[in-house]
């Protein structure tokens, strides 16, 4: 179990939450991010925890020759190791905050043209063909897709190959209430939610629900499977 919060913490700042429209959800995201992009990598790893596992725990082949999407990029900490992990993959990842695009194309310059980061919200324009990608990776991003997360699991699920996974890394739900206020804060809601639909929708390979700094908060780490 992790114990005491880092002070990196706490530089999370307050902020509002739900956004109706993608786009101003995809705005307050960029507008997040301005500050959060300097110190996410130096910060992050001491609470977002699942995110190397998740990758490892994808069913598929090492040197496959596959397509995969992530969602909600970041600083492109998943998307290289996707690209390391799969060497023969092409990889598309959506991401809405300018400065995080910055900084995951500076990252993901040496994988050349097999990295494509795409400055859009995922879900608004479809994909050029449905049933295209093998995997599809949200990791900490769909907690922060508010109210539109449902919408992007359902457009995952169109966008996977049947016999495709979906590989999900995320905050799941506190005990505490000050903490789920905090988080709310932040852009992030933490009510157990994601879990349900997941489980609707694709047949769960890996499920589990890890616990954070003496239980503070609990992570999910799902990989789940579209049904053939
Ligand atoms: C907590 S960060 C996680 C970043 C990265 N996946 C990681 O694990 O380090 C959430 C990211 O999702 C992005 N994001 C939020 N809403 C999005 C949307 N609708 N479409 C694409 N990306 C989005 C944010 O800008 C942010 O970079």
């Amino acid at each position: 179990m992790r114990c005491f919060l880092p002070a990196t913490f706490y530089l999370l700042p307050t902020m509002k939450t739900s956004h109706e429209n993608p786009n101003a959800q995809a705005n307050a995201m960029d507008q997040y991010y301005r500050f959060q992009s300097k110190i996410y990598d130096m910060t992050r790893w001491s609470f977002l925890f699942g995110r190397d596992e998740v990758i490892k725990a994808i069913p598929i082949e090492r040197n496959a020759k596959v397509r995969i999407l992530e969602i909600g990029c970041g600083t492109g900490y998943n998307t290289k190791l996707l690209a390391q992990t799969f060497p023969n993959a092409e990889i598309r990842a959506y991401e809405v905050s300018e400065d995080m695009v910055s900084l995951s194309r500076k990252k993901l310059l040496p994988f050349g043209s097999r990295v494509e980061i795409v400055h859009k919200p995922y879900g608004v324009e479809p994909e050029a063909q449905l049933e295209s990608y093998d995997a599809i990776l949200f990791s900490y991003s769909l907690t922060m897709i508010n109210p539109q997360w449902e919408d992007l699991i359902r457009q995952a699920h169109k966008d996977l190959k049947p016999g495709g996974y979906i590989a999900v890394v995320d905050f799941h739900n506190s005990r505490h209430e000050w903490f789920k206020k905090h988080m709310g804060n932040n852009h992030v809601r933490m009510d157990g939610h994601l879990v349900p639909l997941l489980k609707e929708l694709f047949v769960p390979i890996v499920e589990q629900v890890q616990k954070a700094y003496l239980a503070t908060w609990e992570y999910i780490t799902f990989v789940g499977k579209k049904s053939d």
